[in-house]
């Protein structure tokens, strides 16, 4: 194959958001040749659109906050189906990430007495997400990307891997193309750090860009490993409904966590009445009693508009359903009369100029209308909690792609946290693992390179098929309509029959042109990726029959600790390539951790 470009690195990580860019830091801190490869351009990652901030029990705002309650926030977040050795490690490091990212040059917003400011979240019983205004992602980014450039760090840029190779059991190395030139590469290496982020773009309405087409959870179950709890899925429940090109873009959550509100097209708070019955007031005959109540955080009392996400965006679709909804399908979430203009440009700077630019709206006097969007992915590849290394030996994952930590639900902020603390890992236990191999390294075959050359190419060998943007478009709709918030057997049954219909079809779907730069062909391998992943979400959520955070059945309403509670869902692929799911028991915390999650407070 005379166009074939060839490279060699120790360590290859896929995807340079927080958890890419971190794990690609301490490869190369831990003495190991390392490269990352991204999709997009340097610094355009997902993470950039993470607003609010990074959870991390500093103790800056409230002293006596520390990581044994971040831990069971989390976990009671999660609805107790994270991994505890996840959720423990996530919270004890956090803290020391933060403090690092800031050695490295990130301007955290300060205390008036200069410490790093922590704001309010959901789920969280502390202010405790370290900040920088609401662009918190983009100064993520702008510093690890420094310091990896820095560290001269190799990247890949407009680069896609379209399958991973294995030297039998073993990963080997990473074949893919130049988005701009069509043309093939292949990375050789022991050792490769998933960190491709999520999979929102099978949804119709989603706060993820364009690179979220689960590339990374497919490459890892096509490759032989197995992927976790899918059926989890997280929609955000504020994302902008109006204008129609804008809808799912993300409303951080930081709007209420500074002091907005929900109000239904009557002007009710409306969150008021979904609140679990053991946070109820004891008294509260006004709105302003009741707001003081809610808001008294010492005594772990929180605003019903900040209870977990999946929680609040539940209610939403209910008011919305009853006909209680705005103009354009969603509801209204009021700062305005609540803060002041002052405060509020100063706190939501890019929600004032989103709003502003994109719809409009003077969020400094009028409310916003927004609705719940698809946001983000609980499930993921299987892990060890400690190394990040998946079922298939010399195959990491950090962040979003990578399962367990989250549980049923995130908690917000904890996914900044969480890139910070896995990549981290995932870096170094590569490392380890690939220069630790001496001469025993694996070595790429070319059939294997053979054979993913043929798969690429085969769209452009035929004639009158699939369009891959109808292919899309239908997608979208499935997962939408059938695979959402709420979901029951039935619509479950006939995703189910849909997406093996599309996945039938992409079988045979046409690219026009040439190689040279062709989002066409490009969209017609991701849709492989897309249909894979999203039959996954789709047999997961058929086959847990409960509810709990981010996975609502209305035929099984109730969350049962007894059997679901103890049990993970595992994807795998057999020899056919079809999609399997088996039960897993749940690993049990240690006492002085379970001890943790039955205190009141
Ligand atoms: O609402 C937000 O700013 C999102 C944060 C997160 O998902 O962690």
């Amino acid at each position: 194959m005379t166009e074939l470009e060839r490279h060699s690195y120790d360590v290859v990580v896929i995807g340079a958001g927080g958890s890419g860019l971190r794990a690609a830091i301490a490869a190369h801190d831990s003495g190991a040749r390392t490269a990352v490869i991204c999709k997009s351009l340097l610094g355009k990652a997902h993470t950039v659109m993470a607003e609010g901030g990074i959870a991390a029990a500093m103790g800056n705002v409230y002293e006596e906050d520390n990581w044994k309650v971040h831990f069971r926030d989390t976990m009671r977040g999660g609805k107790l189906l994270n991994h505890w050795r996840m959720a423990e490690l996530h919270a004890r490091e956090a803290p020391e990430r933060v403090w690092e990212l800031e050695q490295w040059g990130a301007l955290f917003d300060r205390t008036p007495d200069g410490l790093i400011s922590q704001r309010d979240f959901g789920g969280h019983r502390y202010a405790r997400l370290a900040h920088v205004g609401d662009r918190t992602g983009l100064e993520m980014i702008r510093t690890l990307q420094q310091r990896a450039v820095s560290l001269g760090i190799d990247v890949f840029m407009e680069c896609t891997v379209t399958n991973l190779l294995k030297d039998g059991d073993r990963i080997a190395g990473a074949f893919g193309y130049w988005r701009e030139s069509g043309r093939f590469v292949v990375f050789e290496t022991p050792a490769i750090v998933l960190a491709t982020g999520g999979i929102g773009k099978s949804w119709k309405v989603t706060s993820n860009s364009w690179e979220y087409t689960g590339d990374g959870h497919a490459l890892a179950l096509r490759a032989g490993a197995t992927l976790l709890n899918m059926e989890f899925v997280q929609f955000h429940p504020t994302g902008m409904v109006w204008p129609p090109s804008v809808r799912g873009l993300l409303v951080t959550e930081s709007v209420r966590g500074d002091g907005g509100v929900l109000r239904n097209s009557e002007g009710r708070r409306f969150m008021f009445d979904y609140i679990p019955e053991f946070f109820k007031a004891e008294t509260a005959d006004t709105e302003e009693e009741a707001d003081r109540w809610y808001t008294d955080k010492r005594n772990n009392r929180r605003p019903p508009e900040l209870l977990p996400r999946d929680e609040v965006a539940r209610a939403i679709n209910a008011e919305i359903k009853a006909g209680r909804g705005s103009p354009h399908g969603g509801v209204y979430l009021d700062i305005a009369t609540r803060r002041t203009a002052d405060y509020i440009q100063k706190r939501l700077p890019s929600m004032y100029h989103q709003f502003l630019e994109l719809a409009q709206v003077d969020i400094t006097k009028e409310p916003m209308e927004i609705g719940p969007t698809c946001h983000y992915v609980m499930g993921g590849v299987e892990v060890d909690p400690d190394t990040a290394m998946s079922t298939l030996t010399g195959l990491y994952a950090a962040g979003e792609v990578a399962g367990g930590m989250h549980g049923a639900n995130r908690l917000g902020g904890n996914s900044l946290s969480d890139l910070l603390v896995f990549g981290r890992r995932a870096g170094e236990y590569a490392a380890r693992y690939a220069t630790g191999l001496g001469a025993g390294r694996p070595v790429v075959s070319d059939a294997e390179i053979d054979a993913s050359a043929a798969e690429a190419l085969a769209p452009f060998a035929i004639d009158g098929g699939e369009n891959p943007y109808t292919v899309h478009q239908e997608l979208q709709a499935v997962m939408q309509d059938l695979v959402g918030i709420i979901r029951n057997e039935g619509e479950l049954e006939s995703a189910l029959e849909k997406i093996a219909a599309l996945r039938d079809r992409i079988k045979a779907v046409t690219v026009e042109g040439h190689r040279q730069y062709n989002p066409g062909w490009h969209l017609a391998l991701d849709l492989r990726n897309m249909l894979l992943v999203s039959e996954s979400v789709a047999r997961a959520a058929m086959e847990r029959k409960e509810s709990r955070g981010g996975h609502t059945r209305d035929d099984y309403p109730m969350t049962d600790y007894d059997f679901w509670g103890k049990i993970n869902l595992i994807v795998e692929l057999d020899s056919s390539g079809a999609v399997g799911i088996r039960h897993q028991p749940l690993p049990e915390p240690p006492p002085e951790l379970a001890a943790l999650l039955e205190e009141q407070h």
